[in-house]
């Protein structure tokens, strides 16, 4: 709970104030603060006990942050965060439109937090700290207004969040409204011009986003209806994915943030991913486990709670998606092989050809692709070098059949090892209709059930993007203007 801060707080605040710092405020002059009409003091309380404080100075449209200190005990648990939200609304209310602080160059941990609240970095005050000699970082909020708006906005399941895509191959654009109700959704595929190449190009990735992305987002706005003045926040996928793809989507977002003066929302695409869940299936809530799998990751995730993920098992080469799209290319079926591969194997017989099924019993949760691509190339080098006929639907089958046993396997030790009761599929390899039915029987078997997003949102979309920030806007994480695109950014980061 936060609340204001009282006179009889202070033995309590001192004691954390000088556990906290080198040069912490006295008694006196903390009495003194708390008598002026310009200053806002509150405290963070858990079972009536006092764990953080924090203070900020209002002065006409400013408000600088003076003081905000957790206790030793209580770190990381988000209180300094929530704190920092009840001072902007205040500062806000009050009718200061930017926040301003100064912090210690070497304190990574608060300026780390102060970034994922929408601070940046604007300048230097050489030798600040007169123990130390140290310097301080002065940082600038982004408005205050729109941003506390959005926050309680969220918080109250009411924000209208446009959010942009552009990590891969498709430009996508998505309205939404609560994080839950999808006003509307637009996705621009590049596929066709990928497709002679066999793969994505980076180069022409990039230059397709950049042409597309004013057209998607526009259109989305006109489908749901709605102008930017509607809108409480921008969000834009921030990684991980390829950088120039992924820079033109933050570009476009950070140019309309600058504009509208709205907050901005960086979202982990495979965040995202696990997201897109929820869409389908409102009731879904953790403790569950999700296995990811998509054309450049395969994990297999325990979330415990919304926005947390502790990853347990990964592949150690290809991604699943990646390891269809190799070998339809050998096969000479085109790009993206995995729609080709799971309709041919319909008519083939999964069990025709015994490919291996690399790291089944390995004791771990960790996959491993490669292996298997290598034998479907052996065999097919093999059957070609004897003159014989090869059967696509049968080698399809067969080999969807071995990527599809070891997910299920590993992803059902993983739900039962963590004792949860639901599983997620999700990424654009969950559009396979065997893996669905393949993971959704063995699931069963233990009494957990799947859940498992539409198609259209298991393939990369915007509406996953904005669903995962409704969540990071509600804890008010938001990004500055000087955020950069991170390609291998890690999930829960
Ligand atoms: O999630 P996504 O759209 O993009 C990434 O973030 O990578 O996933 C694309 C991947 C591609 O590798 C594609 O071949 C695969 O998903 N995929 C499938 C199916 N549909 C798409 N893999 C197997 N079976 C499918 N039906
Ligand atoms: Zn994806």
């Amino acid at each position: 709970m936060i609340r204001e801060l009282r006179e009889s707080d202070l033995p309590r605040v001192l004691e954390i104030e000088c556990t906290s710092f080198d040069a912490p405020w006295s008694e006196g002059m903390l009495r003194d603060d708390l008598a002026r009409s310009d200053r806002v003091w509150r405290v963070a309380e858990v079972g009536g006990r006092i764990v953080a404080f924090g203070g900020i100075m209002v002065i006409a449209s400013e408000a600088h942050v003076m003081d905000i200190a957790v206790d030793g005990d209580h770190r990381r648990e988000g209180y300094a965060r929530e704190l920092l939200v009840a001072l902007v609304a205040e500062a806000a209310a009050r009718g200061a439109k930017r926040m301003t602080l100064e912090v210690r160059e070497s304190n990574a941990e608060a300026l780390a937090l102060y970034a994922s609240c929408g601070f940046d970095v604007a300048g230097r005050r050489t030798g600040y700290y007169p123990e130390t000699a140290e310097d301080a970082l002065v940082m600038w909020s982004r408005p205050i207004g729109p941003q506390s708006h959005a926050v309680a906005a969220a918080r109250a399941g009411e924000d209208l969040i446009l959010a942009v895509e552009t990590s891969c191959d498709e430009t996508a654009a998505s309205v939404m409204r609560g994080g839950r109700e999808e006003l509307a959704s637009v996705v621009a595929s590049q596929i066709d011009f990928h497709a002679r190449f066999g793969g994505v190009v980076p180069e022409i990735a990039s230059r397709k986003h950049t042409e597309a992305i004013v057209a998607v987002a526009e259109e989305a706005l006109v489908k749901a209806g709605v102008g930017f003045g509607d809108l409480h926040a921008l969000a834009v996928t921030q990684g991980p994915g390829l950088v120039g793809a992924l820079v033109v989507g933050l570009a476009y977002a950070k140019g309309l943030a600058l504009a509208t003066g709205l907050p901005l929302v960086g979202v982990n695409h495979l965040e995202g991913h696990i997201y897109a869940a929820r869409l389908l299936d409102a009731e879904l809530a953790p403790p569950f486990v999700a296995l990811l799998v998509s054309g450049g990751h395969t994990l297999i995730v325990h979330v415990p709670a919304w926005g947390h993920y502790e990853l347990l098992g990964r592949t150690l080469d290809d991604a699943a998606g990646e390891a269809f799209d190799k070998v339809a290319k050998l096969l000479g079926l085109g790009y993206p092989g995995g729609p080709v591969i799971s309709r041919l194997a319909e008519s083939g017989d999964a069990a025709a050809i015994a490919f291996p099924r690399p790291m089944l019993k390995s004791g771990n949760l960790d996959v491993s692709l490669s292996g298997l691509k290598t034998a479907v190339i052996q065999y097919v080098e093999a059957e070609r070098a004897a003159g014989r006929d090869l059967s696509l639907p049968d080698i399809a089958a067969s080999f969807q059949a071995a990527v599809i046993d070891v997910q299920v396997a590993k992803t059902l030790r993983a739900a039962t090892e963590h004792a949860v009761k639901a599983v997620v599929l999700a990424g654009g390899v969950a559009a396979n209709p065997a893996l669905r039915e393949g993971l959704r029987a063995a699931l069963a078997t233990e009494g957990i059930t799947l859940s498992v997003p539409p198609l259209g949102l298991c393939t990369d979309n915007a509406s996953m993007i904005a669903a995962a920030a409704h969540d990071r806007l509600a804890a008010g994480r938001v990004l500055g203007l000087s955020a950069d695109a991170v390609p291998n950014l890690r999930l829960g980061a």
